[in-house]
């Protein structure tokens, strides 16, 4: 087994670096503090190809593999994870499921725009009342020969606001239950759609996420994608690659707390010392590099396993379900080796902190990835 990065995935992993440090760290304390979305640093991240990493270039995408894409998702996470969530869902979520599943005339239509970064892409399967128990869709898409006809509500979604293009799961037959459910390719605009709700949430304050209201929005048969009933297994499919890009999310959001940790204990003296040379110090550093390098090979796997072709969804849950619990502990041992400076905004840790939590909900929350795993095991 060979550990070592190739030439690329090296020069991926360096420019998304570079990018993070240039372009996303100043600016981050006060997009937290005012919950402004990265729109400007977004389309840069389009211009360098960060927005459809893995897609054909045929199709204005990067036609990179899954690792340079967690080799990323991790840098810019470090820095910013609120525009690292708008980077997964995008790639993850919305391109290669339209890559993966849609017809030829979708891909020209709408992934084009969306690898290029030109238009950002949402994925809008949550409901108020339909959260971990995603079959329970109220959401109606009722067949009228050439089009749908849309209803209903979305809840917490990224890109409420800031996409143009959404992947929408409806039911549209509830006798046949998840069979029964389709999803659509809407776009903004289309009359009886309107962006609800901003929500002032805890972390990832620069991602906007928004309630959706669905009123007789009328959806061309041409924008269903896969065949009649095939939405739930799309939503399953497509969230079986969101969660490795959630994974590395919490892994660079993990690393990035860990990194300012160990160079402030360096810095910081007490008793005489740095505090880098006591022992409870060393300690907490020493678990927080061993979690992160556990946490980054379960992505690296899952990745693996997706570019070989294999069955990667065990793996994308396990990768997540850990990645997002190193994150909480790294993050809120990060800010205890900051002592009273880390729970001020300047030091970064608190946001990084607070950042982490999401990833043990959004994407199927970590009971949920268990039931994944568990249920791939009983098998
Ligand atoms: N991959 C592929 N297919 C899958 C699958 C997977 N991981 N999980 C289930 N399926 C298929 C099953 O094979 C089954 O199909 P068949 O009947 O043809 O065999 C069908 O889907 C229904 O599966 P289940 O009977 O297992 O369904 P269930 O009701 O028991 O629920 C669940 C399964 C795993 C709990 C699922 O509901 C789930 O994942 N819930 C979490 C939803 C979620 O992750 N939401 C996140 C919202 S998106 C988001 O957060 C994006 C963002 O903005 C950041």
């Amino acid at each position: 087994m060979n550990f070592e990065l190739t030439e690329e995935h090296l020069a991926v992993q360096q420019a998304a670096r570079e990018f993070a440090q240039t372009e996303l760290l100043p600016g981050v304390i006060e997009r937290d503090e005012h919950q402004k979305f990265p729109a400007e640093q977004i389309r840069k991240m389009g211009e360098l190809g960060f927005m459809g990493m893995m897609v054909d270039p045929q199709y204005n995408g990067g036609g990179m593999d899954t690792i340079s894409y967690v080799l990323a998702m991790e840098e810019i996470s470090k820095v910013d994870a609120s525009a690292s969530v708008c980077m997964s869902v995008n790639n993850s979520l919305v391109c290669w499921g339209i890559e993966k599943f849609g017809t030829e005339e979708q891909k020209e239509k709408y992934l084009k725009p969306l690898a290029s970064g030109e238009k950002i892409g949402a994925f809008c399967l949550s409901e108020p009342e339909a959260g971990s128990d995603a079959t329970s869709q109220k959401t109606t898409a009722e067949d009228k020969g050439d089009h749908y006809l849309l209803n209903g509500t979305k809840n917490w979604i990224t890109n409420g606001n800031s996409a143009s293009i959404y992947l929408v799961i409806a039911q549209t037959d509830r006798e046949k239950g998840h069979r029964g459910i389709n999803c659509l390719i809407v776009e903004k605009g289309m009359d009886g759609f309107v962006v609800g709700k901003k929500e002032d949430k805890l972390g990832i304050r620069g991602s906007d996420t928004h309630s959706l209201m669905f009123t007789d929005v009328k959806v061309p048969k041409e924008n269903r994608i896969g065949e009649n009933g095939f939405g739930f297994k799309f939503a399953m499919s497509t969230l079986n690659g969101g969660r490795i890009g959630i994974a590395s999310q919490a892994l660079g959001i993990a690393s990035g707390a860990y990194e300012l940790a160990l160079a402030y204990s360096k810095e910081r003296k007490a008793f005489g010392k740095p505090i880098s040379q006591h022992q409870a110090i060393q300690f907490k550093l020493a678990d927080m590099a061993t979690e992160i390098d556990a946490a980054r090979l379960l992505c690296l796997q899952a990745a693996s396993l997706k570019d070989q072709k294999k069955d990667f969804g065990k793996a994308s849950a396990m990768a997540k379900l850990f990645a997002s619990r190193v994150a909480m502990e790294v993050t809120v041992e990060a800010v205890q080796v900051h002592g009273g400076y880390g729970y001020v905004k300047e030091y970064h840790v608190e946001r990084l902190m607070r950042d982490a939590k999401i990833t043990q909900i959004y994407e199927g929350t970590s009971e949920i990835q268990k039931i994944v795993i568990s249920r791939e095991l009983l098998k």
